[in-house]
């Protein structure tokens, strides 16, 4: 894992944007997954930036998204549908025909995930994927304790899951208690990870996924079985990490030796 530590936000989210971006130079019809929740909305919006001034084109671009709540229908303001189009698809030109996110309305939740895990296999896989981690330190929906090797499915929200996301809502009983999410087994198939945390909240979490054991209690600590997963964290979300020095010192020289 490449453990980038950056002195805020606006650096994280402009050094992860740089990531996905090298992946779309190499192969303009790239496989993007993406994310929701507070910690991409930096990346996103410098990915926008760059379509705007440096005509980055997104035209061939195939895009899956992590999850969805049950029961939030696409135009309900705190669902992931309007997430995306409020914070990227509005602003880039993916075509609409191009984008996946995972139904929360369904009327047979087998059939589509069987179908979404499918058509990302149909689409040759995704290139790089985007993360975010929950303050228990779930990567999509898989709270503590789902299978690392967990596909896409209907998934139970743990309480501190609800409780962080009730700010979004008018009350916490409002917050859905069923998602449906990507596996971890599905996110560690992607060729590349781009995981993303700001804020003392995510600092244990982080510490967690970067340096405990891999284990199904932290989900995002199956990272640490991904041959190419860079994480950007904030001064903040470093805060609790131990070798510290060791990751600044990789930064500093280069995080492998001169290719001859
Ligand atoms: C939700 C999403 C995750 C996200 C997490 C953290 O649980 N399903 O994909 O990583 O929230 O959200 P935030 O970035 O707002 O802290």
């Amino acid at each position: 894992m490449e453990v980038v530590i950056c002195k805020d936000y606006d650096e994280l989210s402009q050094k992860a944007a740089q990531s996905v971006v090298n992946v779309l130079n190499a192969k303009p019809n790239a496989v993007l997954g993406l994310a929701t929740g507070s910690s991409p909305v930096g990346l996103y919006k410098d990915l926008v930036r760059r379509h705007k001034e440096a005509q980055l084109d997104f035209s061939q671009v195939t895009t899956f998204n992590l999850d969805e709540y049950v029961g939030l229908p696409q135009t309900h303001e705190q669902s992931y549908h309007y997430f995306m189009h409020e914070n990227l698809f509005q602003y880039v030109n993916i075509p609409k025909a191009n984008i996946h996110i995972p139904s929360g309305t369904t009327s047979n939740y087998r059939a589509f995930c069987e179908w979404y895990e499918q058509r990302i296999k149909d689409c040759g896989g995704i290139d790089v994927q985007i993360l975010g981690i929950g303050s228990d330190g779930h990567i999509a929906f898989n709270e503590p304790t789902s299978s690392l090797a967990s596909r896409t499915r209907l998934k139970t929200l743990a309480r501190p899951t609800i409780e962080d996301n009730a700010r979004f809502f008018d009350s916490i009983d409002d917050v859905p208690i069923y998602a449906i999410t990507m596996g971890v087994g599905t996110i560690l198939e992607s060729r590349k990870l781009v995981l993303v945390a700001n804020g003392e909240n995510k600092a244990d979490a982080v510490a967690e996924m970067i340096e405990g054991p891999v284990t199904s209690m932290i989900t995002a600590s199956a990272l640490q079985m991904h041959p190419r997963a860079k994480v950007f964290i904030d001064e903040a979300a470093a805060s609790k990490l131990k070798m510290r020095d060791y990751y600044d010192w990789v930064q500093a020289k280069g995080p492998g030796a001169p290719q001859t």
